[in-house]
């Protein structure tokens, strides 16, 4: 039995995550900034797979306090799970700077700041696996979300790092990078069926990266070679598209 922390544990993706987690016999620790919504799920995940299951409160943007934060947990979990992000609003963010900064700290500097302190306590014990959701949408940055694309750039970079830096120590780190999912994020969105997962399908990729030792899945897999075309038009081409 493993103790799983899932920070943004109020997403979509990282509730569906919890599910599977606990399905198998893992404690998990769902992690939010309004902890109390998440009061019945808990229960609900308690009582079905029979598994220890809490919430705490965790804000993505109090860096400075995420060392704290960490250290203060009763036990160094076997997998962070960091699933907090904030989409933003592109026009918003041209103009005004809050919203620019809320999307780079959710996104890539809370990431880095809380998965640092993560990866000092599993040090201190030798083993642990980090997962970080990022995006497809960091690999070329587009007008719909340019702000966003270049926080999750900056987090895919910071956990290729990071999985160099700790290889051969025991801790695993997966960058997870999905196309479009089904969430609250994209509410409202009009996305094509065939490459929109269901978040279950997410975590269930996610989890198999766990168990096969994967460091970077596309979710769905077809994203994979989706983001080996759009990688690879002429910026000239590009920077005229609307995709
Ligand atoms: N859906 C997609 O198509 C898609 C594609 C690529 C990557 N992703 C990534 O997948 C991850 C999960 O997102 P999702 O799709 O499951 O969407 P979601 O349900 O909207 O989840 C986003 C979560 O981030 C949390 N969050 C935002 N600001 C926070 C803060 N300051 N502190 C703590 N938590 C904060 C939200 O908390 P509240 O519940 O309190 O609002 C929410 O639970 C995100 O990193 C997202 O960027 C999603």
């Amino acid at each position: 039995m493993a103790h799983v922390l899932i920070l943004g544990g109020r997403s979509d993706i990282g509730l569906a995550f919890a599910h599977i987690c606990a399905h198998n016999g893992h404690e998990v620790c769902l992690a939010a900034r309004r902890p109390e919504r998440l009061a019945d799920d808990v229960r609900d995940i308690a009582t079905r797979y029979q598994v220890h299951a809490e919430t705490r409160e965790f804000d993505a943007e109090d860096s400075g306090g995420h060392a704290d934060w960490f250290n203060q947990l009763d036990q160094t979990p076997d997998i962070v799970l960091y699933a907090a992000g904030y989409l933003g609003d592109v026009e918003q963010a041209t103009k005004d700077n809050a919203e620019l900064e809320r999307i780079m700290q959710v996104n890539a500097r809370g990431a880095m700041t809380i998965l640092e302190a993560a990866v000092r306590a599993m040090e201190h014990r030798g083993s642990g696996t980090i997962i970080g959701i990022s995006s497809v949408a960091g690999e070329r940055g587009r007008k719909s979300n340019y702000h966003y694309g270049a926080a999750k750039a900056a987090l895919t970079t910071f956990l290729s790092g990071l999985r160099n830096r700790l290889s051969g120590t025991g801790i695993h780190v997966i960058t997870v990078k999905p196309g479009f999912v089904a969430t609250r994020m994209l509410q409202g969105m009009q996305t094509p069926a065939a490459l929109t997962a269901t978040p279950e399908r997410c975590a269930a990729d996610m989890y198999r990266a766990v168990q096969r030792g994967r460091d970077v899945v596309y979710s769905t897999w077809h994203w994979r070679y989706v983001m080996a075309v759009i990688r690879n038009i002429p910026e000239r081409l590009f920077k005229k598209m609307s995709i």
